[in-house]
């Protein structure tokens, strides 16, 4: 399956990375996705499509993101959210009249998985310790890229990799978050998991030896 951006802003836009993403899901073929950091909703969309062909309705996406700019979140990486094409600015303001970057624009991107998908609204660092992890086998880490953030998030899903799960972390090499790679490195390494770096440095795949 291709990935396809949907007129929308992804982090998997270079020429490749999405397609690489989908065939690391496909691969695993996950009954119960949860990806940090939503943003527009395009990887969501893309697993969901990908999911559906494998399983057809029997799976399911939890999604997380802080979906709003505030004080208290300016400390993390928020990808810029305003288009340069000039034509999508166009499509979400007067079109769709909606703001991509708002769990309403997700869910109606979503909507024809409506049955199978749960959006969280909420910061990861409070929010991911009370979600039930017992039946997660698979998380796209792609939400804060702070030292601290990463090192939590990755915590809060470990059962997931010690029930043979997997956590893919995209943005490992990223020479200006240099704290996704040292929580990454760390937590590897003091859980004696393995570890795969994959795609030109962007992913670190977690898994259990
Ligand atoms: C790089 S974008 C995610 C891109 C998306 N995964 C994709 O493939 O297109 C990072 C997202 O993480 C969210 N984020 C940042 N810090 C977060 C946190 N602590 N908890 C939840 N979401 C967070 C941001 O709001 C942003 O939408």
């Amino acid at each position: 399956m291709k990935y396809k951006k949907y007129f929308r802003k992804t982090s998997l836009k270079q020429k490749g990375d999405g397609d690489f993403f989908l065939n690391e899901v496909r691969i695993k073929k996950p009954k119960c996705f949860l990806e940090v950091g939503v943003f527009h909703g395009v990887t969501a969309r893309n697993v969901c499509e990908l999911l559906y062909k494998i399983h057809g309705g029997e799976f399911r996406y939890i999604g997380l993101d802080i979906f709003e700019k505030n004080d208290e979140n300016k400390s993390e990486i928020i990808p810029n959210t305003n288009f340069s094409n000039p034509f999508k600015k166009i499509y979400f303001e007067y079109i769709k009249k909606q703001d991509p970057y708002s769990i309403e624009a997700v869910r109606d991107l979503l909507k024809k998985f409506n049955k199978n998908v749960d959006l969280i609204t909420g910061n990861s660092n409070k929010i991911l310790k009370k979600i039930n992890m017992s039946k997660i086998d698979y998380v796209f880490l792609d939400g804060g890229h702070d030292y601290d953030t990463v090192k939590n998030d990755l915590n809060n899903c470990i059962e997931v990799v010690n029930k043979s799960g997997t956590i893919l972390c995209d943005d490992y090499n990223l020479s200006y978050a240099p704290g996704v790679k040292k929580a990454i490195d760390e937590f590897v390494k003091n859980n004696n998991f393995k570890c795969e770096i994959l795609h030109n440095s962007r992913f670190a795949k977690i898994e259990k030896y």
